[in-house]
C-alpha cells in the first residue's frame, strides 16, 4: 500500500529513517560506553568464530546499487577496520575471478538476494574454494534484506538488512540499510582487531544512532524545494555527479538513480578525476551535482567544482549546514556530521531529486521501463 504517497519510490524514501533506525537496534548495544569496553564489543553480529580467524581480505560482488553499496563498505572496512577490500561487479568476476586468496571473507550483496550474476559469482567462489584447505573455507557472506532468499539459502551466513519489502524498482531504502549493515561490519571488526580505539567506536556509534533524525530534518527541509527544483530540468539532456573519497560511490548512485527513473544521461565520477576528460562535456547545459560534505576532501571538492563553473556549468551542491559556497546555483543542505557517516545523509536529496525529476516529466517512477525489480537472468 501506497498509503497516501504517489509512488512506492517516495515512501521508501520516507521511511528511510525508521529503516535505520531498525538496523541500528539490531546490532548495537545501546548501552555500551567506552568506559567499559574492556567488557564487550558494542556490537552483536554473532558471525560464527572461524569468519573472524586469522582474517587478512575482505572480497566483495554485487551489481547496480548494491555495488555502490559495497563501494562505501570498501572505505569503511579499509579505514575503520584497516582490511585490505576488493569490491567487483558480480557479472565480471565470474567470469575473471582474482587469484583465491586464503583467509579472505567473501560477501554477495544483495537485496533480492536473487540477483543471477551475484548468486553466480558466490556459487563460483563456493565450488573452488570447496576444495581447498581449511583456510579457505567457511568464508562467505550475504548481505541482503532478503535472508530467506536464495542468497540466503547458499551463504555461511547472513547479515540481514532489516529494510522491509522494497517495492520501487529503483533501490532507496535498501542501499542505506545496505551501507548501515556494513558500518556494523566494520565496527564489529574494528572492535575485534583494536583498529579503533573505545573513544572513536563510541563517537561513531552515537553519530549512527544520530542519523534517523537528520534523515527525517533532510527530509523535512530540503524535499519542498527540491520538488521546485525539479521544475528547473525540462530538456536537460545530461548530468554529472562529482563525489570524492567516501562520497564517490554517492555520486555514482545519484547518477543511478536519475538514469534510471528519469531517463536522462548521467554520469558520476571521482571529482577529481573530471579534468582527465568529462570536463570537455561541460557547457550551460550539463548541470553538476557537487557532493561536498566537509570533511578532509571539502576543499578539494570546492575546487573542482570551481573548475566546472568556469566551463559555464549550472553547478548544485550538496553541502553541509554553515558551508554555503556563493559559486552554487542551488544549494541542498544536510546536517554536518563527522565524515565517515556523511554518505547516508548526501544520499537523501540526490534520491528526492531524480524523484522529483522524473515524477515532473510524468513517467512511471516505480517500473521503468527495461527495468525488473530483480534480475534473475544472466
Ligand atoms: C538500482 C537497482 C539495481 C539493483 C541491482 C542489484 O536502483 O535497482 O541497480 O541495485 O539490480 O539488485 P540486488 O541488490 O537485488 O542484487
Amino acid at each position: 500500500e501506497k498509503q497516501g504517497y504517489r509512488h512506492f519510490m517516495l515512501k521508501e524514501i520516507h521511511e528511510q529513517p525508521s529503516v535505520v533506525r531498525t538496523c541500528l537496534e539490531a546490532y548495537i548495544n545501546p548501552d555500551w560506553h567506552s568506559q567499559n569496553s574492556d567488557e564487550e564489543n558494542p556490537i552483536t553480529l554473532n558471525l560464527k568464530p572461524e569468519i573472524y580467524e586469522d582474517l587478512e581480505h575482505i572480497q566483495i560482488v554485487a551489481c547496480g546499487t548494491s555495488w555502490h553499496a559495497s563501494l562505501v563498505g570498501k572505505y569503511l572496512l579499509e579505514q575503520i577496520a584497516q582490511i585490505p577490500t576488493f569490491v567487483q561487479y558480480a557479472s565480471e568476476y565470474r567470469y575473471a575471478p582474482s587469484p583465491m586468496m586464503r583467509n579472505t571473507i567473501t560477501i554477495g550483496v544483495t537485496q533480492s538476494g536473487e540477483t543471477a550474476d551475484t548468486i553466480a559469482a558466490l556459487e563460483m567462489e563456493r565450488q573452488r574454494r570447496s576444495s581447498c584447505d581449511r583456510t579457505y573455507q567457511a568464508r562467505i557472506l550475504g548481505i541482503t534484506n532478503r535472508p530467506e532468499s536464495t542468497l540466503g539459502g547458499m551463504v555461511d551466513q547472513v547479515i540481514n538488512t532489516y529494510a522491509g519489502i522494497e517495492i520501487g524498482v529503483a533501490a532507496t531504502k535498501t542501499f542505506v540499510a545496505q551501507v548501515i549493515a556494513f558500518y556494523i561490519l566494520a565496527l564489529d571488526l574494528a572492535g575485534r582487531r583494536k583498529t579503533i580505539t573505545p573513544s572513536r567506536m563510541e563517537e561513531i556509534l552515537k553519530g549512527l544512532l544520530q542519523l534517523p533524525t537528520q534523515i527525517e530534518q533532510i527530509i523535512h527541509s530540503e524535499e519542498p524545494k527540491i520538488r521546485d527544483l525539479a521544475h528547473q530540468f525540462p530538456d536537460t539532456k545530461d548530468f554529472i555527479f562529482l563525489g570524492r573519497g567516501i562520497n564517490f560511490p554517492i555520486a555514482l548512485e545519484g547518477a543511478l538513480k536519475l538514469k534510471e527513473i528519469s531517463y536522462i544521461h548521467a554520469e558520476g565520477y571521482p571529482a577529481g578525476e573530471m579534468k582527465h576528460g568529462p570536463i570537455a562535456l561541460l557547457d550551460a547545459h550539463v548541470p553538476v551535482v557537487a557532493i561536498a560534505m566537509g570533511g578532509s576532501v571539502y576543499e578539494k571538492v570546492i575546487s573542482n567544482a570551481q573548475e566546472a563553473k568556469a566551463r559555464d556549468a549550472r553547478l548544485i551542491g550538496v553541502l553541509p549546514q554553515n558551508h554555503h559556497e556563493d559559486m552554487f546555483q542551488d544549494t541542498l543542505i544536510v546536517p554536518e556530521v563527522d565524515e565517515i557517516l556523511s554518505p547516508i545523509l548526501a544520499v537523501i536529496p540526490l534520491q528526492l531529486l531524480s524523484y522529483y525529476i522524473a515524477s515532473m516529466r510524468g513517467l512511471d517512477v516505480d517500473q521503468p521501463r527495461n527495468l525488473a525489480k530483480s534480475v534473475t537472468v544472466e
